[in-house]
Protein backbone atom coordinates (compact mmCIF):
# COMPACT_ATOMS: atom_id res chain seq x y z
CA UNK A 1 0.00 0.00 0.00
CA UNK A 2 1.62 3.30 -1.12
CA UNK A 3 1.92 5.63 1.90
CA UNK A 4 1.06 9.40 2.19
CA UNK A 5 2.73 11.31 5.08
CA UNK A 6 1.39 15.20 5.68
CA UNK A 7 2.08 17.57 8.35
CA UNK A 8 0.69 21.24 9.66
CA UNK A 9 3.11 23.73 11.19
CA UNK A 10 3.29 22.86 14.69
CA UNK A 11 0.84 26.09 16.60
CA UNK A 12 2.87 28.26 19.32
CA UNK A 13 1.06 27.58 22.48
CA UNK A 14 1.32 31.16 23.09
CA UNK A 15 -2.21 32.15 21.20
CA UNK A 16 -5.02 30.19 21.63
CA UNK A 17 -6.80 28.31 18.31
CA UNK A 18 -8.49 30.85 16.35
CA UNK A 19 -9.35 30.50 12.60
CA UNK A 20 -5.97 31.53 11.25
CA UNK A 21 -4.37 27.92 12.51
CA UNK A 22 -7.54 26.39 11.60
CA UNK A 23 -6.99 27.20 8.54
CA UNK A 24 -4.14 25.15 7.62
CA UNK A 25 -5.08 22.44 9.59
CA UNK A 26 -8.99 21.97 8.15
CA UNK A 27 -6.86 21.73 4.38
CA UNK A 28 -4.64 19.43 5.66
CA UNK A 29 -7.28 17.19 6.69
CA UNK A 30 -9.36 17.36 3.60
CA UNK A 31 -6.38 16.33 2.04
CA UNK A 32 -5.45 13.45 4.29
CA UNK A 33 -9.04 12.27 4.19
CA UNK A 34 -8.94 12.42 0.22
CA UNK A 35 -5.65 10.50 0.03
CA UNK A 36 -7.46 7.85 2.82
CA UNK A 37 -10.01 7.34 -0.11
CA UNK A 38 -7.20 6.56 -2.95
CA UNK A 39 -6.63 3.86 -0.64
CA UNK A 40 -3.45 5.14 0.72
CA UNK A 41 -1.90 4.52 4.27
CA UNK A 42 -2.34 7.80 5.08
CA UNK A 43 -0.44 9.46 8.52
CA UNK A 44 -1.36 12.98 9.12
CA UNK A 45 0.64 15.12 11.98
CA UNK A 46 -0.20 17.72 13.66
CA UNK A 47 1.00 19.23 17.23
CA UNK A 48 1.91 22.46 19.33
CA UNK A 49 5.66 23.83 19.61
CA UNK A 50 6.56 24.27 23.26
CA UNK A 51 9.57 25.54 23.51
CA UNK A 52 11.67 29.21 22.87
CA UNK A 53 11.73 32.97 24.10
CA UNK A 54 8.43 33.46 22.84
CA UNK A 55 6.57 31.04 24.91
CA UNK A 56 8.74 31.63 28.33
CA UNK A 57 7.38 35.24 27.83
CA UNK A 58 4.02 34.18 27.57
CA UNK A 59 4.18 32.11 30.47
CA UNK A 60 5.98 34.88 32.68
CA UNK A 61 3.30 36.85 31.80
CA UNK A 62 0.71 34.45 32.63
CA UNK A 63 2.34 33.52 36.14
CA UNK A 64 3.03 30.41 35.29
CA UNK A 65 6.14 27.86 35.00
CA UNK A 66 6.65 27.24 31.29
CA UNK A 67 5.71 23.61 32.43
CA UNK A 68 2.88 24.36 33.54
CA UNK A 69 1.60 26.54 30.73
CA UNK A 70 2.41 24.37 27.91
CA UNK A 71 0.05 22.13 29.75
CA UNK A 72 -2.77 24.64 29.64
CA UNK A 73 -2.81 25.19 26.39
CA UNK A 74 -1.96 22.63 24.23
CA UNK A 75 -4.85 20.58 24.61
CA UNK A 76 -7.15 23.82 23.57
CA UNK A 77 -5.59 22.55 19.94
CA UNK A 78 -5.97 19.38 20.27
CA UNK A 79 -9.78 19.78 21.78
CA UNK A 80 -10.56 22.36 18.61
CA UNK A 81 -9.38 19.77 16.21
CA UNK A 82 -11.81 16.71 17.49
CA UNK A 83 -14.48 19.54 17.45
CA UNK A 84 -13.71 20.73 13.83
CA UNK A 85 -13.77 16.58 12.79
CA UNK A 86 -9.72 17.10 11.89
CA UNK A 87 -8.73 13.49 11.41
CA UNK A 88 -5.06 13.45 12.32
CA UNK A 89 -3.61 10.42 12.97
CA UNK A 90 -1.06 11.67 15.46
CA UNK A 91 -0.83 15.29 17.61
CA UNK A 92 3.15 15.80 18.99
CA UNK A 93 4.45 18.51 21.27
CA UNK A 94 7.45 19.32 21.74
CA UNK A 95 7.96 18.92 25.36
CA UNK A 96 7.57 14.91 24.90
CA UNK A 97 10.03 12.90 25.84
CA UNK A 98 9.56 11.29 22.48
CA UNK A 99 10.89 14.48 20.87
CA UNK A 100 13.44 15.48 22.40
CA UNK A 101 15.38 12.41 22.18
CA UNK A 102 14.98 13.21 18.54
CA UNK A 103 16.04 16.27 18.68
CA UNK A 104 19.37 15.73 20.39
CA UNK A 105 19.93 12.86 17.62
CA UNK A 106 19.70 15.40 15.15
CA UNK A 107 21.73 18.29 16.48
CA UNK A 108 24.59 15.21 17.51
CA UNK A 109 24.81 14.16 13.80
CA UNK A 110 24.40 18.18 12.67
CA UNK A 111 27.65 18.61 15.08
CA UNK A 112 29.31 15.37 14.48
CA UNK A 113 29.45 16.55 10.61
CA UNK A 114 30.89 19.40 11.52
CA UNK A 115 27.76 21.67 10.71
CA UNK A 116 27.49 23.73 13.60
CA UNK A 117 30.46 25.36 15.15
CA UNK A 118 30.74 27.56 17.79
CA UNK A 119 30.97 31.42 17.17
CA UNK A 120 29.86 34.69 18.91
CA UNK A 121 26.25 36.64 17.58
CA UNK A 122 25.96 40.37 17.99
CA UNK A 123 22.18 41.40 15.76
CA UNK A 124 19.26 42.06 15.87
CA UNK A 125 16.18 39.74 16.83
CA UNK A 126 12.24 39.61 16.65
CA UNK A 127 10.80 37.49 19.55
CA UNK A 128 7.41 37.30 17.85
CA UNK A 129 9.47 35.49 14.83
CA UNK A 130 12.31 34.14 16.85
CA UNK A 131 14.78 35.50 13.90
CA UNK A 132 17.44 37.00 13.66
CA UNK A 133 17.58 40.30 11.08
CA UNK A 134 20.34 41.99 9.62
CA UNK A 135 19.84 45.69 8.89
CA UNK A 136 18.75 45.60 5.16
CA UNK A 137 15.95 43.06 6.55
CA UNK A 138 14.48 45.56 9.04
CA UNK A 139 11.79 48.19 7.85
CA UNK A 140 12.48 51.90 8.78
CA UNK A 141 12.78 52.48 12.24
CA UNK A 142 14.62 49.21 13.02
CA UNK A 143 10.77 47.29 12.92
CA UNK A 144 10.36 43.55 12.31
CA UNK A 145 9.53 43.43 8.63
CA UNK A 146 6.94 40.38 9.80
CA UNK A 147 5.35 42.13 12.60
CA UNK A 148 6.32 45.67 12.15
CA UNK A 149 7.65 45.79 15.96
CA UNK A 150 10.85 46.50 17.31
CA UNK A 151 13.35 43.68 17.27
CA UNK A 152 15.62 43.17 20.16
CA UNK A 153 19.61 44.08 20.46
CA UNK A 154 21.12 40.43 21.24
CA UNK A 155 25.17 39.46 22.13
CA UNK A 156 25.84 35.82 22.69
CA UNK A 157 28.18 32.83 22.10
CA UNK A 158 25.76 30.10 19.92
CA UNK A 159 26.28 27.05 17.98
CA UNK A 160 26.25 27.99 14.65
CA UNK A 161 24.34 26.02 11.55
CA UNK A 162 26.71 26.24 8.50
CA UNK A 163 23.60 26.96 6.05
CA UNK A 164 25.98 28.69 3.94
CA UNK A 165 27.76 25.47 2.92
CA UNK A 166 24.14 24.16 1.31
CA UNK A 167 23.33 26.72 -1.01
CA UNK A 168 24.38 24.59 -4.23
CA UNK A 169 22.90 21.61 -3.03
CA UNK A 170 19.79 23.14 -2.13
CA UNK A 171 19.97 24.95 -5.21
CA UNK A 172 20.50 21.32 -6.92
CA UNK A 173 17.75 19.58 -5.43
CA UNK A 174 15.22 22.12 -5.95
CA UNK A 175 16.03 21.51 -9.80
CA UNK A 176 15.82 18.36 -9.93
CA UNK A 177 12.70 18.42 -8.22
CA UNK A 178 10.41 21.28 -9.88
CA UNK A 179 6.99 20.36 -7.85
CA UNK A 180 8.27 20.48 -4.86
CA UNK A 181 6.85 23.55 -3.56
CA UNK A 182 2.75 24.02 -4.05
CA UNK A 183 2.10 26.51 -5.70
CA UNK A 184 4.85 27.34 -7.92
CA UNK A 185 5.04 30.96 -7.53
CA UNK A 186 5.37 29.83 -3.95
CA UNK A 187 8.30 27.63 -4.83
CA UNK A 188 9.98 30.32 -7.01
CA UNK A 189 10.09 32.60 -3.60
CA UNK A 190 11.94 29.98 -1.83
CA UNK A 191 14.36 29.74 -4.57
CA UNK A 192 14.55 33.56 -4.89
CA UNK A 193 16.00 33.14 -0.92
CA UNK A 194 18.23 30.88 -1.70
CA UNK A 195 19.71 32.01 -4.57
CA UNK A 196 20.24 35.31 -2.85
CA UNK A 197 22.89 33.97 -0.41
CA UNK A 198 22.44 32.01 2.62
CA UNK A 199 23.54 33.42 6.61
CA UNK A 200 24.93 30.65 8.78
CA UNK A 201 22.18 31.00 11.70
CA UNK A 202 22.39 30.54 15.52
CA UNK A 203 21.14 27.44 16.42
CA UNK A 204 21.72 27.07 19.69
CA UNK A 205 20.68 30.09 22.64
CA UNK A 206 22.39 30.21 26.48
CA UNK A 207 20.11 32.93 27.34
CA UNK A 208 17.49 31.21 27.62
CA UNK A 209 16.46 27.72 30.11
CA UNK A 210 12.95 26.66 28.00
CA UNK A 211 14.44 24.30 25.48
CA UNK A 212 16.26 20.84 24.93
CA UNK A 213 19.79 21.54 25.56
CA UNK A 214 22.77 20.10 23.45
CA UNK A 215 23.93 16.74 23.90
CA UNK A 216 27.46 17.99 24.00
CA UNK A 217 27.08 21.29 25.93
CA UNK A 218 24.19 21.79 27.89
CA UNK A 219 24.26 25.13 29.11
CA UNK A 220 23.12 25.86 25.79
CA UNK A 221 19.25 24.88 24.52
CA UNK A 222 18.40 24.29 20.65
CA UNK A 223 16.79 27.66 19.02
CA UNK A 224 13.42 26.89 19.10
CA UNK A 225 13.28 26.53 15.26
CA UNK A 226 15.78 23.60 14.93
CA UNK A 227 13.60 22.15 18.02
CA UNK A 228 10.33 22.65 16.44
CA UNK A 229 11.07 21.43 12.52
CA UNK A 230 12.46 18.48 13.99
CA UNK A 231 8.98 17.28 15.08
CA UNK A 232 8.19 16.12 11.57
CA UNK A 233 10.95 13.29 11.74
CA UNK A 234 10.83 12.59 15.97
CA UNK A 235 6.56 12.10 15.62
CA UNK A 236 7.60 9.31 12.87
CA UNK A 237 10.21 7.46 14.68
CA UNK A 238 13.89 9.06 14.13
CA UNK A 239 15.94 8.35 16.92
CA UNK A 240 14.01 6.20 18.38
CA UNK A 241 12.70 3.19 15.85
CA UNK A 242 14.15 2.65 12.65
CA UNK A 243 11.77 0.52 10.93
CA UNK A 244 8.87 2.99 11.08
CA UNK A 245 10.98 6.54 10.62
CA UNK A 246 11.85 4.23 7.37
CA UNK A 247 8.52 3.54 6.70
CA UNK A 248 7.02 7.47 6.87
CA UNK A 249 10.40 9.58 5.94
CA UNK A 250 10.45 11.46 3.88
CA UNK A 251 7.46 13.28 4.56
CA UNK A 252 5.05 13.71 1.15
CA UNK A 253 3.76 17.37 1.93
CA UNK A 254 4.58 19.85 4.99
CA UNK A 255 1.68 22.19 5.10
CA UNK A 256 2.73 25.39 5.84
CA UNK A 257 1.82 29.28 5.38
CA UNK A 258 4.00 31.88 3.95
CA UNK A 259 5.45 33.14 6.68
CA UNK A 260 7.17 30.57 7.15
CA UNK A 261 8.83 29.25 4.06
CA UNK A 262 12.40 30.36 4.28
CA UNK A 263 12.44 27.93 7.86
CA UNK A 264 10.62 25.14 6.07
CA UNK A 265 12.23 25.60 2.34
CA UNK A 266 15.68 26.72 3.17
CA UNK A 267 16.89 25.86 6.92
CA UNK A 268 15.31 22.38 7.15
CA UNK A 269 16.28 20.25 4.27
CA UNK A 270 19.73 21.73 4.85
CA UNK A 271 19.61 20.38 8.28
CA UNK A 272 18.57 16.93 6.63
CA UNK A 273 21.24 16.62 4.60
CA UNK A 274 23.87 17.69 7.52
CA UNK A 275 22.81 14.92 9.43
CA UNK A 276 22.60 12.67 6.36
CA UNK A 277 18.82 12.40 5.88
CA UNK A 278 16.52 12.20 2.71
CA UNK A 279 14.84 15.76 1.94
CA UNK A 280 11.03 16.22 2.28
CA UNK A 281 9.72 15.44 -0.40
CA UNK A 282 7.27 18.48 -0.56
CA UNK A 283 5.57 21.92 0.87
CA UNK A 284 2.46 22.99 -0.48
CA UNK A 285 2.34 26.90 1.01
CA UNK A 286 -0.87 28.69 1.45
CA UNK A 287 -1.53 32.46 2.39
CA UNK A 288 -2.58 34.77 5.14
CA UNK A 289 -6.50 34.25 6.23
CA UNK A 290 -6.90 37.98 6.73
CA UNK A 291 -9.12 39.89 8.56
CA UNK A 292 -10.33 43.40 7.42
CA UNK A 293 -7.06 43.17 5.22
CA UNK A 294 -4.35 42.41 8.19
CA UNK A 295 -3.51 38.85 8.73
CA UNK A 296 -5.77 37.33 10.98
CA UNK A 297 -3.34 37.12 14.59
CA UNK A 298 -3.29 37.32 17.90
CA UNK A 299 -0.69 40.10 17.61
CA UNK A 300 -3.30 42.12 15.29
CA UNK A 301 -6.01 41.36 18.05
CA UNK A 302 -8.74 40.41 15.01
CA UNK A 303 -8.65 36.29 15.81
CA UNK A 304 -12.10 34.55 14.82
CA UNK A 305 -12.77 31.46 16.91
CA UNK A 306 -13.36 28.60 14.78
CA UNK A 307 -15.85 27.28 17.58
CA UNK A 308 -17.66 30.24 17.72
CA UNK A 309 -18.77 29.93 13.87
CA UNK A 310 -19.74 26.59 14.03
CA UNK A 311 -22.78 27.25 16.48
CA UNK A 312 -24.16 28.84 13.81
CA UNK A 313 -22.91 27.31 10.48
CA UNK A 314 -22.01 23.78 11.39
CA UNK A 315 -18.53 22.33 11.62
CA UNK A 316 -18.93 20.89 7.70
CA UNK A 317 -20.31 24.71 6.48
CA UNK A 318 -16.80 26.19 8.32
CA UNK A 319 -14.71 23.75 6.73
CA UNK A 320 -16.41 24.04 3.19
CA UNK A 321 -16.01 27.81 3.69
CA UNK A 322 -12.19 27.24 4.78
CA UNK A 323 -11.47 25.04 1.93
CA UNK A 324 -13.73 26.73 -1.00
CA UNK A 325 -13.32 30.41 -0.55
CA UNK A 326 -9.89 31.26 -1.29
CA UNK A 327 -7.54 29.71 -3.99
CA UNK A 328 -5.01 27.56 -2.04
CA UNK A 329 -1.64 29.94 -1.69
CA UNK A 330 -3.05 33.35 -2.44
CA UNK A 331 -4.60 35.51 0.50
CA UNK A 332 -7.44 35.57 1.60
CA UNK A 333 -10.21 37.23 3.30
CA UNK A 334 -12.43 36.53 5.98
CA UNK A 335 -15.98 38.01 5.77
CA UNK A 336 -18.98 36.88 8.07
CA UNK A 337 -21.55 38.04 5.05
CA UNK A 338 -18.67 36.27 2.27
CA UNK A 339 -19.14 32.75 4.88
CA UNK A 340 -23.05 33.23 4.99
CA UNK A 341 -23.47 33.92 1.31
CA UNK A 342 -20.85 31.16 0.53
CA UNK A 343 -23.15 28.78 3.33
CA UNK A 344 -26.64 29.70 1.19
CA UNK A 345 -25.76 29.57 -1.86
CA UNK A 346 -23.40 26.53 -2.19
CA UNK A 347 -24.39 24.22 0.87
CA UNK A 348 -28.40 25.27 1.50
CA UNK A 349 -29.25 25.89 -1.97
CA UNK A 350 -27.41 23.63 -4.30
CA UNK A 351 -26.14 20.76 -2.45
CA UNK A 352 -28.88 20.72 0.61
CA UNK A 353 -31.56 21.28 -2.00
CA UNK A 354 -30.44 18.39 -4.21
CA UNK A 355 -30.44 15.99 -2.14
CA UNK A 356 -34.34 17.40 -0.29
CA UNK A 357 -35.43 17.65 -3.95
CA UNK A 358 -34.03 13.65 -4.71
CA UNK A 359 -35.71 12.43 -1.07
CA UNK A 360 -38.94 13.75 -1.80
CA UNK A 361 -39.89 13.03 -5.16
CA UNK A 362 -38.18 9.63 -4.75
CA UNK A 363 -41.06 9.57 -2.02
CA UNK A 364 -43.69 10.90 -3.88
CA UNK A 365 -43.46 8.68 -7.27
CA UNK A 366 -41.24 6.07 -6.33
CA UNK A 367 -42.30 4.56 -3.27
CA UNK A 368 -39.64 5.87 -1.64
CA UNK A 369 -37.15 3.62 -3.75
CA UNK A 370 -34.73 4.77 -5.44
CA UNK A 371 -33.87 3.44 -8.54
CA UNK A 372 -31.07 2.45 -10.39
CA UNK A 373 -29.12 5.20 -12.96
CA UNK A 374 -29.26 4.49 -17.07
CA UNK A 375 -26.12 3.20 -18.59
CA UNK A 376 -26.23 6.14 -21.26
CA UNK A 377 -27.27 9.03 -18.50
CA UNK A 378 -26.37 12.33 -19.89
CA UNK A 379 -24.84 12.87 -16.31
CA UNK A 380 -22.65 10.67 -17.24
CA UNK A 381 -19.90 12.60 -18.54
CA UNK A 382 -20.26 15.58 -16.51
CA UNK A 383 -19.39 13.24 -13.51
CA UNK A 384 -16.32 11.56 -14.82
CA UNK A 385 -15.21 15.01 -15.91
CA UNK A 386 -16.21 16.16 -12.31
CA UNK A 387 -14.04 13.34 -11.10
CA UNK A 388 -11.38 13.74 -13.37
CA UNK A 389 -10.63 17.83 -12.49
CA UNK A 390 -11.53 17.28 -8.71
CA UNK A 391 -8.30 14.63 -8.83
CA UNK A 392 -6.16 16.83 -10.54
CA UNK A 393 -6.80 19.66 -8.32
CA UNK A 394 -6.06 17.37 -5.19
CA UNK A 395 -3.46 16.49 -6.48
CA UNK A 396 -2.02 19.85 -6.75
CA UNK A 397 -3.28 21.18 -3.14
CA UNK A 398 -6.21 22.83 -5.14
CA UNK A 399 -9.12 22.16 -2.88
CA UNK A 400 -11.10 25.13 -3.98
CA UNK A 401 -11.23 23.86 -7.88
CA UNK A 402 -11.85 20.29 -6.82
CA UNK A 403 -14.75 22.00 -4.51
CA UNK A 404 -15.69 23.72 -7.66
CA UNK A 405 -15.59 20.85 -10.10
CA UNK A 406 -18.18 18.98 -7.42
CA UNK A 407 -20.18 21.68 -7.15
CA UNK A 408 -20.39 21.93 -11.10
CA UNK A 409 -21.91 17.90 -10.82
CA UNK A 410 -24.47 19.30 -8.31
CA UNK A 411 -25.53 22.45 -10.04
CA UNK A 412 -25.69 20.20 -13.19
CA UNK A 413 -28.06 17.79 -11.50
CA UNK A 414 -30.39 20.28 -10.55
CA UNK A 415 -30.88 21.57 -14.14
CA UNK A 416 -31.12 18.16 -15.04
CA UNK A 417 -34.09 17.66 -12.62
CA UNK A 418 -35.19 21.13 -13.56
CA UNK A 419 -35.39 20.41 -17.10
CA UNK A 420 -36.80 17.11 -16.89
CA UNK A 421 -39.21 18.00 -14.12
CA UNK A 422 -40.14 14.52 -12.42
CA UNK A 423 -41.96 16.15 -9.90
CA UNK A 424 -44.69 16.49 -12.84
CA UNK A 425 -44.38 12.95 -14.07
CA UNK A 426 -46.61 9.90 -13.17
CA UNK A 427 -45.21 7.36 -11.12
CA UNK A 428 -43.23 5.06 -13.84
CA UNK A 429 -40.42 3.94 -15.90
CA UNK A 430 -39.63 7.77 -17.05
CA UNK A 431 -39.50 9.51 -13.40
CA UNK A 432 -37.44 5.98 -12.37
CA UNK A 433 -34.69 6.71 -15.08
CA UNK A 434 -34.58 10.64 -14.13
CA UNK A 435 -34.22 10.55 -10.15
CA UNK A 436 -31.90 6.79 -10.73
CA UNK A 437 -29.71 9.81 -12.86
CA UNK A 438 -30.43 12.20 -10.07
CA UNK A 439 -29.40 9.53 -7.46
CA UNK A 440 -26.26 8.24 -9.09
CA UNK A 441 -25.16 11.65 -9.71
CA UNK A 442 -25.70 12.62 -5.53
CA UNK A 443 -24.31 9.21 -4.67
CA UNK A 444 -21.04 10.62 -6.81
CA UNK A 445 -20.85 14.47 -5.13
CA UNK A 446 -21.05 12.97 -1.85
CA UNK A 447 -17.86 10.81 -2.23
CA UNK A 448 -16.03 13.69 -3.99
CA UNK A 449 -17.52 16.00 -1.34
CA UNK A 450 -16.66 13.79 1.54
CA UNK A 451 -12.85 15.20 2.11
CA UNK A 452 -14.49 18.27 3.21
CA UNK A 453 -17.78 17.74 4.64
CA UNK A 454 -17.20 14.44 6.49
CA UNK A 455 -20.04 14.31 8.51
CA UNK A 456 -22.73 15.61 6.20
CA UNK A 457 -22.04 13.38 3.24
CA UNK A 458 -22.14 10.37 5.44
CA UNK A 459 -25.87 11.48 6.32
CA UNK A 460 -26.13 12.18 2.48
CA UNK A 461 -24.81 8.37 1.90
CA UNK A 462 -26.96 7.05 4.48
CA UNK A 463 -30.11 8.76 3.19
CA UNK A 464 -29.73 7.16 -0.40
CA UNK A 465 -29.62 4.31 0.94
CA UNK A 466 -26.57 2.88 0.96
CA UNK A 467 -24.39 1.08 3.77
CA UNK A 468 -21.23 1.80 5.22
CA UNK A 469 -18.65 4.80 5.41
CA UNK A 470 -18.58 6.92 3.08
CA UNK A 471 -14.97 7.47 3.83
CA UNK A 472 -14.20 3.64 3.51
CA UNK A 473 -15.05 3.69 -0.37
CA UNK A 474 -11.92 3.15 -2.89
CA UNK A 475 -11.66 5.77 -5.47
CA UNK A 476 -11.47 5.80 -8.69
CA UNK A 477 -13.44 2.62 -9.13
CA UNK A 478 -16.50 3.55 -6.29
CA UNK A 479 -16.80 7.44 -8.49
CA UNK A 480 -17.59 5.26 -11.90
CA UNK A 481 -20.68 5.70 -13.06
CA UNK A 482 -23.64 3.14 -12.70
CA UNK A 483 -22.69 2.24 -8.45
CA UNK A 484 -25.76 3.06 -7.47
CA UNK A 485 -27.37 -0.28 -7.08
CA UNK A 486 -30.88 0.82 -7.33
CA UNK A 487 -33.69 -0.59 -4.79
CA UNK A 488 -32.65 0.93 -1.68
CA UNK A 489 -34.57 3.04 0.77
CA UNK A 490 -34.34 6.66 0.31
CA UNK A 491 -34.85 8.97 3.49
CA UNK A 492 -35.68 12.43 3.37
CA UNK A 493 -34.81 13.70 7.00
CA UNK A 494 -34.40 17.09 7.91
CA UNK A 495 -32.74 19.74 6.03
CA UNK A 496 -28.83 19.29 6.34
CA UNK A 497 -28.25 23.13 5.91
CA UNK A 498 -31.13 25.58 7.10
CA UNK A 499 -30.54 28.92 5.10
CA UNK A 500 -29.44 32.02 7.21
N1 LIG B 1 5.49 27.35 15.61
C1 LIG B 1 5.73 27.87 14.31
C2 LIG B 1 5.72 26.78 13.27
C3 LIG B 1 6.70 25.68 13.50
S1 LIG B 1 6.52 24.42 12.33
C4 LIG B 1 7.85 23.48 12.55
C5 LIG B 1 4.65 28.88 13.98
N2 LIG B 1 3.53 28.81 14.68
S2 LIG B 1 2.27 29.78 14.51
O1 LIG B 1 1.27 29.25 15.40
O2 LIG B 1 2.64 31.13 14.67
O3 LIG B 1 1.82 29.63 13.05
C6 LIG B 1 1.68 28.37 12.47
C7 LIG B 1 1.15 28.49 11.09
O4 LIG B 1 -0.16 29.00 11.13
C8 LIG B 1 1.99 29.41 10.21
O5 LIG B 1 2.24 28.76 8.98
C9 LIG B 1 1.09 30.56 9.97
O6 LIG B 1 1.20 31.07 8.67
C10 LIG B 1 -0.28 29.90 10.11
N3 LIG B 1 -1.23 30.92 10.41
C11 LIG B 1 -1.33 31.66 11.55
N4 LIG B 1 -2.26 32.63 11.33
C12 LIG B 1 -2.75 32.51 10.06
C13 LIG B 1 -3.68 33.18 9.29
N5 LIG B 1 -4.33 34.24 9.74
N6 LIG B 1 -3.93 32.70 8.04
C14 LIG B 1 -3.31 31.57 7.54
N7 LIG B 1 -2.41 30.93 8.25
C15 LIG B 1 -2.12 31.41 9.51
O7 LIG B 1 4.86 29.69 13.08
Amino acid sequence: MSHFYLTTPIYYVNAQPHLGHAYTTIIGDAVARWHRLLGEDVHYLTGTDEHGLKIQQAAEAAGLAPQAFVDSISPKFADAWDRLDISHDDFIRTTELRHRTGVQQLLQACYDAGDLELDVYAGKYCVACELYYTDDDLLPGALCPIHQRPVEYVEEENYFFRLSRFQDRLLDWYAANPRAILPEFRGNEAIGLIRSGLRDFSASRTSISWGIPLPWDPKHVAYVWFDALANYITAVGYGADDDRFANWWPVDRHLIGKDIIRQHCVYWPAMLMSAGIEPPRGFAVGGFLLMGGDKMSKTSGNVIDPLDLTLEFGVDGVRYYVLADTAYGSDGDFTYEGLTSRYNSDLANNLGNLLSRVATVVGKKCGGVGPAPRADSPLAATATSAHEVAAAAWDDLQPSRALEATWSLIRATNAYLEANEPWKMEPGPAVDSVMGDALEALRIVTLLASPALPSTCQIIWQRIGLAGDVGGQRLPEAAAWGGYPGGLTVTKGDPLFPRK
